[in-house]
């Protein structure tokens, strides 16, 4: 197989959401590693106004179960990592250093629906991009929307302009604990080509 088929099996095909992890830990290197890869991803105007917190086992982590809805507290419990996936209300005020090249930070001051938006759909993208990150870092995920957020936001974020937006479970996956694949959608279901 060539190299980029092999990125192809490793990132989609063969990836799977974890529901449970072995007990493998992950270092801070790796951690670094996935941040310094998925941070190249492209965002509007550069913006890039995800921000992470990294809740490793222990006190931390028992305060956020108490935020994880009920069918998501023990794959929580069992991952070695887990990230608070946020973006930052204020992304704007880096925008002078991230694009230098044009005054973007006045196209949002004062303008608190555009700031909203551009914070939240970018953020979005970069938590896709974090995901696929992860899986070339050699990791598994779980993704999770079912979390209090004001919750999280109050015992994690409180004092800052984050908020949190996804919460995702990374580790090295515990194949017994797979959900049967689901299928996708064909190409002939989920597009047009037109012209
Ligand atoms: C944004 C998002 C939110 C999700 N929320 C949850 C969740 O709260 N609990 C859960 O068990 N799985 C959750 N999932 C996992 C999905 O059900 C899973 O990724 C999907 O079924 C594909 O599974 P596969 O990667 O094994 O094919 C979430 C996934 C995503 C991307």
């Amino acid at each position: 197989m060539s190299d980029s088929n092999i990125a192809i099996e490793q990132l989609f095909h063969d990836a799977r959401t974890a529901n449970g992890f072995l007990d493998k830990p992950v270092t801070d290197a790796t951690l670094k590693k996935l941040y310094d890869t998925m941070k190249w991803a492209p965002t509007a105007a550069n913006s890039s106004p995800a921000r992470i917190v990294f809740v490793r086992q222990g006190d931390a982590r028992e305060k956020l179960l108490s935020a994880m809805s009920p069918g998501n507290v023990d794959k929580t419990r069992s991952a070695p990592v887990t990230a608070i996936l946020a973006y930052d209300s204020e992304f704007y005020e880096q925008l002078p250093k991230l694009f230098p090249h044009a005054d973007a930070r006045s196209w949002y001051v004062g303008n608190a629906a555009f700031a909203n938006e551009t914070a939240q759909y970018n953020a979005t993208l970069q938590h896709g991009y974090f995901i696929i990150a992860a899986r070339a870092a050699g990791l598994d995920t779980g993704p999770m929307a079912g979390f209090d957020k004001t919750k999280v936001d109050e015992l994690f974020l409180s004092g800052t302009t984050w908020k949190s937006a996804l919460v995702v479970n990374l580790g090295y996956g515990d194949p017994s604990k797979l959900f049967p694949r689901s299928p996708r959608l064909s190409f002939e279901e989920a597009t047009k080509v037109i012209g």
